[in-house]
């Protein structure tokens, strides 16, 4: 029997992407997510897309009994790809308590699992929000973390400081955090992409509903930081390129290539993009004349941040691939899809 990967979170966004690129590398799936932020139809686009149906179970991770069961029944599992969060960064503000019990809970309760039914390696989702405002750009992986500035970016830091710890008594197993700068971007098949519940927080799918007619006009945060044009600026980082850096990852553990039992890296391009930038990339590449206005600061937003990506490039062994204007064809592909039009 082959070796399983459990992705947790696998029907949400990144995790969707992952299993197809995990599927499409040989390795056998199973995902658990209990579809509080996502649909069981992923499934069948996973499976249209890859020709394989990946196993699922849906429970609470958050739950220690149910996870315990879980690693009771699953006993082939090599390696964990922990996506399953809650990641609103203004709803994390206003229920503390649910992201601290929902992101803890769930990754104290696979690490038990892992060290009870020795399961030997873990990929954990991190992000680039524990760099907070940095002092210098680009961020390498020395760049010193900052206090964070909501209860969910103070999970993430709170998770890397678990993981750390665990490994130094856990000789044995190993973890590896991917601090993500922002994902954005859809399957080339328009299959499978990002589903946001409500009005969408971040800029892309704000962005393609809006092309769509589903929101009036987008709103851009502030055109009166220190950039260029004023607007602020973040590195995009394709979704495939980024389910394929968690293959890479996946590999540097199971084939004994890690430097140490816990390491860090950032995901991103590399390349700072400012919102106008962006909007304006969007609307040449779809030919859509998308409806925008500048309006006052976004509270608590970062005015720049970006990427080193010379220890990812050369100790991972991974670079993203996908331009900007690819990226953006595709996310419009995907929200054209799930609209129905075309
Ligand atoms: P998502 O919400 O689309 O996917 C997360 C999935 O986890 C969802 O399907 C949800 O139903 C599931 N889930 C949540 N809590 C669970 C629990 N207790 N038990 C089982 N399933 C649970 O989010 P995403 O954008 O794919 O993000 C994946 C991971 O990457 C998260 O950890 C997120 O914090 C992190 N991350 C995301 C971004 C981003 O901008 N999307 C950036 C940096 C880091
Ligand atoms: C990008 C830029 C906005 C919407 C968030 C989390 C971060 C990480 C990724 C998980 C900003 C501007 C946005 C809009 C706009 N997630 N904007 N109008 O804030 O960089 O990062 O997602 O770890 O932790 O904080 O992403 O997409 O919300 O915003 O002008 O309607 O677009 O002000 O400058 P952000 P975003």
């Amino acid at each position: 029997m082959s070796k399983q990967i459990l992705v947790t979170g696998g029907t949400g966004y990144i995790g969707s992407h992952t299993v197809v690129e995990l599927q499409n590398s040989g390795f056998d799936v199973v995902i658990v997510d209990d579809l509080s932020n996502s649909q069981i139809e992923v499934l069948d686009n996973i499976e249209k897309i890859t020709g394989i149906r990946p196993a699922f179970e849906k429970f609470d991770l958050s739950d220690s009994v149910l996870t315990d069961q879980f690693f009771n029944k699953y006993t082939n599992i090599e390696a964990i790809i922990h996506f399953a969060a809650f990641k609103a960064v203004g709803e994390s503000v206003q229920k503390p308590l649910e992201y601290y019990r929902n992101n803890i809970n769930s990754l104290l309760n696979l690490l038990t699992g892992m060290k009870k039914y020795g399961v030997k390696h873990m990929v954990f989702s991190s992000s680039c929000t524990v760099y907070g405002q940095p002092d210098k750009l680009p961020v390498t992986e020395a760049t010193p973390r900052k206090e964070a500035e909501s209860p969910y970016g103070n999970t993430k830091a709170i998770c890397e400081d678990i993981m750390r710890d665990f490994c130094k008594t856990n000789e044995d197993l190993n973890c590896i955090a991917l601090r993500y700068f922002n994902p954005i971007g859809a399957h080339e098949s328009g299959l499978i992409g990002e589903f946001p519940v409500g009005v969408p927080n971040n800029l892309v799918p704000f962005i393609t509903q809006t092309a769509a007619g589903l929101r009036e006009e987008l709103s851009i945060f502030g055109d009166d930081y220190d950039t260029p044009d004023g607007t602020a600026i973040r590195d995009y980082i394709n979704v495939v390129d980024l389910a394929k850096a968690h293959v890479v990852a996946i590999n540097r553990l199971i084939e004994d290539k890690k430097k140490s039992n816990y390491e860090f890296f950032n995901v991103g391009t590399g390349e700072g993009y400012s919102v106008m930038q962006l909007v304006k990339a969007f609307i040449e590449v779809t030919g859509v004349d998308l409806k925008y206005k500048i309006v006052g600061r976004r509270g608590g937003d970062i005015e720049k941040i970006w990427a080193d990506t010379t220890y990812g490039n050369t100790e991972l062994g991974w670079k993203s691939e996908k331009t900007l204007e690819e990226t953006l064809a595709s996310a419009w592909k995907w929200e054209k899809n799930v609209r129905g039009l075309n």
